[in-house]
């Protein structure tokens, strides 16, 4: 069957480098995985004040990475961490105790940045977080993306070959990743 894969961009900027390598991931994922947007832009800063009252937008973010089969982070890194948009819906996604959303969710973490490092270290620390929420994570590739203009055209194309296939070959990986966790431990639905 054909899996699905929820994609969360790190940054909520229009011009985000990191969502135009989402786009162009997306389309070089092989056939059976369905890939889509899981956005986290409108969601207010956690507060476990609400933890019994979540506002709608949490619950939504909550509802898609639940039925997504995997997940892939695709993010920037600020002050060689993560971004705080991202570790804020990291957050709602985590609480209320006792209902996080990540448990048990497959992950793939990949990142851009114009720096030579290409978002190591952020990269790093989101590892630890994902890790405390009880995320399996795809650690066969590690993925390193040094952005230069014009790496990813308008179309969402990656425009170095060799990239280009190297990515191709992350989304594969991804593919089996998420097949081999979900058929040692199936999503509780089914
Ligand atoms: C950055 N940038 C950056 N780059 C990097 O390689 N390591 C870092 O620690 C940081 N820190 C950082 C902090 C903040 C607040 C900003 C706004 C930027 C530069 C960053 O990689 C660049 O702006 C990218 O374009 C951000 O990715 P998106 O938002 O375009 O996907």
């Amino acid at each position: 069957p054909p899996y699905t894969i929820g994609v969360i961009c790190g940054s909520i900027s229009a011009s985000s480098i990191n969502r135009r390598l989402a786009r162009a991931l997306i389309k070089l994922a092989p056939d059976d995985l369905q890939c889509s947007f899981i956005e986290i832009d409108q969601l207010d800063l956690y507060d476990h004040d609400r933890d019994g009252d979540y506002p709608p937008e949490a619950l939504e973010l909550k509802r898609q990475i639940r039925e997504a089969d995997g997940i892939l982070i695709v993010t920037p890194e600020y002050n060689r961490s993560v971004p705080g948009a991202l570790k804020n819906a990291i957050d709602w996604a985590s609480r209320p105790y006792g209902e996080n959303a990540l448990s048990r969710k497959p992950v793939g973490i990949i990142g851009t940045s114009p720096g030579a490092i290409g978002t190591a270290v952020g990269q790093q620390h989101l590892k630890t977080i994902m890790s405390f929420c009880n995320a399996p994570l795809m650690n066969e590739i590690e993925a390193y993306v040094q952005y230069q203009e014009g790496l990813v055209d308008d179309d969402d194309n990656i425009t170095v070959e060799s990239t280009k296939e190297f990515l191709a070959t992350y989304m594969r990986a991804l593919d089996d990743f998420v097949r081999r966790v979900l058929t040692v431990v199936p999503k509780p639905d089914g």
